[in-house]
């Protein structure tokens, strides 16, 4: 008999990442090279993009780089910031900090709030297979850059919506649910229901 303490892997979903429990989003603003930085910080300033990555993760977990988080240089407000590290002393104010994608995911779900991945590079590697939506500013130009976001096998996403402006695209894409994807998630959704 299964009770609700029960994990994942009991209950047949080892092979699903912990993270697909919760709503994460990658969000970046891409150019056409996939150049997302230069010398640690963005190639360009664009406010509606700026407006855009406030109004959709207001309220929500932020989940990013140290690298990105220096860059930044704060917590931004009415958000829970949440930096990845692998150094265990590191620690900022009015900051949480995690040493795994995983945890990092672990937390915002203890939050009971969505999780944005805000990047770096690597952070985007990883959270690619996680991810089950993406927010991405598509910049129409093609900066110099050292860091670039990940290829991305765009067989694996569906667009769902895009506005275009004048220079870049608003486009979000949601991950391609297979018929047993789509079933294992209706079952395990229901489960977590039950439990609550
Ligand atoms: N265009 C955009 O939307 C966008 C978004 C974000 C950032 N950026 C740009 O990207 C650049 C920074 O990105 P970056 O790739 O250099 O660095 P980053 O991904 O922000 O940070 C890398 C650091 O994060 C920590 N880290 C990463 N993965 C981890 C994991 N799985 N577990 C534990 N810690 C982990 C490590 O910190 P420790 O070294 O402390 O261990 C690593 O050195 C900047 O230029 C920034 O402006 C652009």
């Amino acid at each position: 008999m299964l009770k609700c303490s029960d994990t994942t892997h009991t209950l047949g979903f080892e092979h699903q990442s912990r993270s697909e429990l919760l709503s994460s989003i990658i969000i970046a603003a891409v150019g056409r090279n996939r150049v997302i930085g230069v010398d640690g910080r963005l190639p360009w300033r664009i406010p509606d993009d700026m407006a855009r990555f406030r109004s959709l993760t207001t309220g929500h977990a932020l989940l990013m780089g140290r690298a990105t988080y220096e860059s930044i240089g704060r917590p931004l407000p009415d958000r829970t910031t949440i930096v990845l590290t692998r150094q265990r002393g590191w620690a900022a104010d009015g900051v949480i900090t995690a040493h795994s994608l995983d945890d990092g995911l672990a937390l915002a779900q203890d939050a009971g709030v969505d999780c944005f991945i805000a990047g770096g590079a690597e952070v985007y590697s990883e959270a690619l297979s996680v991810a089950d939506r993406m927010e991405l500013t598509e910049v129409h130009s093609e900066p110099h850059g050292d860091t670039f976001f990940p290829e991305v096998d765009w067989g694996r996403w569906d667009e769902v919506a895009r506005d275009q402006r004048d220079g870049f695209d608003f486009v979000s894409y949601a991950r391609r649910q297979g018929r047993s994807g789509g079933i294992r998630q209706i079952v395990l959704r229901t489960w977590q229901h039950l439990c609550r």
